[in-house]
């Protein structure tokens, strides 16, 4: 079954509300700027590249709701939609490298009636999408010449196509290994608080019958000592310029765990995620989430009453213990910042 976790669909963006999945599968239907945002900020659609995609086509929706004003009216909502996406989540670099392309898309057309703008801004959002998919399985060829054949590949969070337009960053190398004829077995990390191993990356495996096991993140460390974990590929949300990663929280330790027992420990990363801008991961900013996620599920709290919450979503896994990032342009070993250069030259 081939996930389609964003479409257009008459004129409305559709998604695949994560928040419930696997239990319930359904699209809900975006027609603003403000309800993209708000889709992505309450995460019915999450992952660096999904996030990117559908700010893209909120930008576009946004044209769209604004045909029949003023030219002024249009410059001032269209301003607006910007912002109000760009203050979605702040962590994913994709969500303001896609809101910068659509800008200036919007530039260079700026002249013409607001339907032809709309029009170049749809057009747009339907290439970044396509283009996304066309990354990924480029990735992913890359990435599957690092497996070998029988490998227990162990991930963290969801870099799946839920993630993505399509086929995946990190799952996307898993599947172009199947797809080359491997027989790979994945170890999904279950990812506290939000679940996205244990939800998304589980069910799109078991979707597609590639074997997955299940485990909770504090097992990582004896899997590894039990020679169980072959290699270790993740996503991430983005790369600062000397090549640390910023990506779900508790990429970290699962990176630690991996250097201590001489496991590669892979970074699946399309160029629109880094950003060249940061020096180092520590400037990256990490957004912090609401203390009920960790706190319990919905009404029921098993945390003690009055006990203080950190809840930060992502962390930052230093330079130094990437094996690799495995980018559309080739795999970049060890990375630091004049190879990363030198990938934009
Ligand atoms: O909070 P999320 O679910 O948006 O976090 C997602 C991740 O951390 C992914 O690993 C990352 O975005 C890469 S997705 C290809």
């Amino acid at each position: 079954m081939k996930v389609e976790t964003l479409r257009w669909s008459d004129g409305v963006l559709e998604m695949i509300d994560q928040r419930i999945l696997p239990a319930t599968f359904i699209y809900l239907q975006f027609d603003s700027a403000a309800s993209v945002a708000e889709g992505i900020r309450s995460m019915v659609v999450r992952g660096a590249p999904a996030i990117g995609v559908a700010a893209a086509y909120g930008v576009a929706l946004e044209a769209l709701r604004l045909l029949a004003v003023t030219d002024e009216l249009f410059q001032r909502g269209m301003n607006e939609g910007i912002n109000t996406l760009a203050q979605s989540r702040p962590t994913a670099v994709n969500l303001f490298w896609a809101l910068s392309r659509m800008k200036q898309v919007w530039q260079g057309v700026a002249s013409e009636t607001n339907t032809q703008v709309a029009m170049h801004l749809l057009a747009e959002a339907h290439e970044i999408f396509a283009e996304d998919i066309r990354i990924n399985r480029t990735l992913g060829s890359h990435g599957a010449e690092l497996l070998r054949d029988g490998a227990h590949v162990l991930t963290h969070c969801n870099a799946g196509a839920l993630a993505t337009a399509g086929h995946g960053t990190a799952l996307g190398i898993i599947r172009s290994a199947v797809e080359a004829g491997k027989k790979i077995s994945v170890i999904a990390d279950e990812t506290r608080p939000f679940l996205q191993g244990a939800r998304l990356t589980a069910w799109e495996m078991v979707q597609e019958k590639i074997p997955v096991t299940l485990i909770t993140d504090n097992t990582a460390g004896f899997m590894m000592s039990r020679g169980e974990v072959d290699a270790v590929v993740v996503g991430t949300d983005r790369v600062a310029a000397n090549g640390d990663v910023a990506n779900k929280i508790g990429t970290y330790m699962v990176a630690v765990l991996a250097q201590r027992h001489h496991i590669p420990f892979y970074v699946a990363c399309p160029l629109s995620t880094i950003d060249m801008s940061i020096a180092s991961g520590k400037d990256i900013p990490i957004e912090e989430r609401h203390p009920d996620e960790v706190k319990g599920f919905r009404d029921f709290h098993w945390a003690a009453q009055g006990v203080q919450i950190r809840n930060p979503s992502f962390d930052i896994t230093p330079a130094e213990l990437v094996t690799a990032l495995i980018t559309e342009k080739g795999v970049i070993h060890q990375p630091d910042v004049k190879k990363l250069r030198v990938l934009f030259n």
